[in-house]
């Protein structure tokens, strides 16, 4: 069986120790400090947060997840569901819907699973009281003997909502009693999580140390990848790591769709040497060209031209006399635009004083169209 594992949370034996990462953020927990952990997507954020409370072993987890989350409504819903589903685990359902009567919660089961689905009559209003109230009821699970942790994962989506900032304000003004309880804030989009945390005039400002997720240290995480491909009877060479590495950028959640592809091209006793790798670029773009095609489809043909000069001649200097001539002399200005777009649509991000692809096989799938 194909032993990688890409686009879920990755624990226990599939994670590959991080010691540095894991002390340190243990300690914060265990000191009942505030966190915001910040990293680039697939770098293993949400891994890194689960196997640090799996390891510690006393502490449960509350984990929230705000992607693209809308309205203080569906906020506060989230956070309930959440503490549904960590009660769900030890069989106190029942308890909860006590505690919540106030806004009718419903149940109901998966015909197929058995899973039960929790909903909720009617919304739930913003205000100080249902965000207060809605803390102290994660507060009421912490005890000294079995302490709290409280996820709140891609944080920076919370800036979607309309009144952002009295959100946040109210939930700063009782997350700060709460000093024995760690919370930890993550998420991707670096510059909005900087804003929340480092900006004097957000409500969040100094309230939470920092914690950057970055690459694995790579010798160990390619023994750990090797030592799957030996397992099913495969070698690889150290020239196509040192290429899986650079097309991915060092970024474990593509590292590992490559690995993916790169099995399921092989058999076993066979070497994986260079020439695999076109054939495994070739399945994920087999996999993923819809929404390559997707993307084109809904941009200029001037941003097409950036974008394909962003993959021809990386995006360290795109604002370059040099970027421009080689795309046949098309205005700074313009490229500028273009890029904006390309980053509002989530095509490509700005780290470490370059532009790079969200997804690197888009990148290579552009690069083999030669488009
Ligand atoms: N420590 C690790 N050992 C092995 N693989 C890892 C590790 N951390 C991350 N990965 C790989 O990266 C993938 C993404 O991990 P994870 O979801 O934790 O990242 P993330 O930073 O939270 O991503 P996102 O920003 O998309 O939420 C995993 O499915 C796995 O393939
Ligand atoms: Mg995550």
């Amino acid at each position: 069986m194909n032993p990688f594992k890409y686009g879920q949370i990755v624990q226990d034996k599939d994670f590959c120790q991080r010691p540095a990462l894991i002390k340190r953020l243990s300690d914060v927990i265990e000191k009942g400090q505030n966190v915001y952990i910040q990293g680039e997507r697939r770098i293993g954020k949400t891994s890194l947060i689960c196997e640090c409370v799996r390891q510690l072993k006393k502490h449960r987890l509350i984990y929230i997840d705000l992607l693209e989350v809308k309205t203080s409504d569906d906020f506060i819903k989230r956070i309930i569901a959440a503490i549904v589903s960590m009660e769900q685990k030890s069989g106190m359902v029942e308890q909860i819907f006590k505690k919540l009567a106030h806004i009718h919660p419903t149940i109901s089961f998966d015909p197929m699973t058995g899973m039960p689905t929790i909903g909720f009559d009617g919304s739930i209003p913003f205000s100080q009281d249902s965000i207060h109230g809605i803390l102290d009821l994660i507060y009421s699970y912490h005890s000294k003997q079995r302490s709290i942790v409280v996820v709140f994962d891609e944080f920076q989506d919370i800036l979607n909502l309309k009144n952002s900032k009295e959100v946040l304000a109210v939930f700063r003004s009782k997350v700060q009693f709460h000093s024995d309880v760690s919370y930890l804030f993550s998420g991707s989009v670096c510059n909005k999580m900087v804003g929340i945390f480092s900006d004097p005039d957000s409500p969040f400002f100094k309230s939470a140390t920092s914690l950057s997720v970055g690459p694995l240290d790579k010798d160990n995480f390619q023994k750990f990848l090797s030592k799957k491909f030996t397992l099913g009877k495969r070698t690889v060479v150290q020239e196509v790591w040192d290429r899986i590495f650079e097309i991915c950028s060092d970024v474990p959640g593509d590292i590992q769709q490559f690995c993916d592809a790169l099995w399921d091209i092989s058999t076993k006793q066979e070497q994986i040497t260079i020439e695999h790798i076109p054939m495994a670029l070739e399945t994920i773009f087999a996999h993923e060209f819809k929404g390559y095609e997707t993307t084109l489809k809904i941009i200029s043909g001037q941003q097409l031209q950036v974008l394909t000069g962003l993959a021809r001649m990386g995006g360290k200097a795109p604002t370059s006399a040099e970027f421009s001539r080689g795309l046949g002399g098309i205005a700074v200005s313009s490229i500028k635009k273009s890029i904006e777009r390309l980053i509002n649509l989530k095509v490509v991000f700005y780290i470490e004083e370059e532009y790079r692809f969200t997804n690197p096989f888009f990148r290579a799938w552009l690069l083999f169209k030669s488009l």
